[in-house]
């Protein structure tokens, strides 16, 4: 039986957390923690995986304030769960993430990859703008989500063929 087991559980997104999602509170909790800089990074964290799993547009609301973080790690990972909700009301913070390019690359990487997970197709002309970024794990980020992009068009378009 795995029913009491102390493991990581996978999460509704299929993934396995690196900290596991807080179950008490509630949105503006949640919030709190995230944007408190003495908290510890694991509660920080746990605050961003509950929030993401609350899946509202306030939820991604409060993840985008987050980006205030002095915390690249944490930074990326909200990135990455904004990428995971695929609510286009991230979309104008994650834009501002990978233009800005005093942010750290591996937040601007992986604010390429959630706007490609998102599936709005607005955000192509900005990714086909940074496909020459002078770095590669941004500009590779660009190519990888515009390829998500386009391959999902596909997709869609072939189901509509039946
Ligand atoms: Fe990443």
């Amino acid at each position: 039986m795995d029913g009491d087991s102390p493991r990581p559980q996978v999460s509704q997104y299929g993934s396995v957390d690196p900290a596991p999602p807080e179950q008490s509170g509630e949105l503006q909790s949640w919030t709190g923690t995230l944007c408190d800089e003495q908290q510890p990074m694991f509660q920080r964290m746990r605050a961003v995986f509950a929030l993401r799993n609350h899946s509202s547009d306030e939820a991604c609301l409060a993840l985008c304030k987050g980006f205030n973080s002095e915390s690249a790690l944490l930074r990326h990972e909200i990135a990455y769960v904004l990428g995971q909700m695929q609510n286009p009301v991230a979309l104008p913070t994650l834009i501002q993430r990978l233009e800005d390019e005093h942010e750290h690359v591996m937040v601007r990487h992986e604010a390429a990859e959630a706007m490609g997970a998102i599936g709005d197709r607005s955000v192509i002309p900005v990714l086909q703008r940074f496909t020459s970024d002078s770095l590669p794990e941004v500009a590779e980020s660009c190519v990888v989500a515009l390829d998500l992009l386009a391959w999902v068009q596909r997709a869609e378009f072939a189901e509509t063929e039946w």
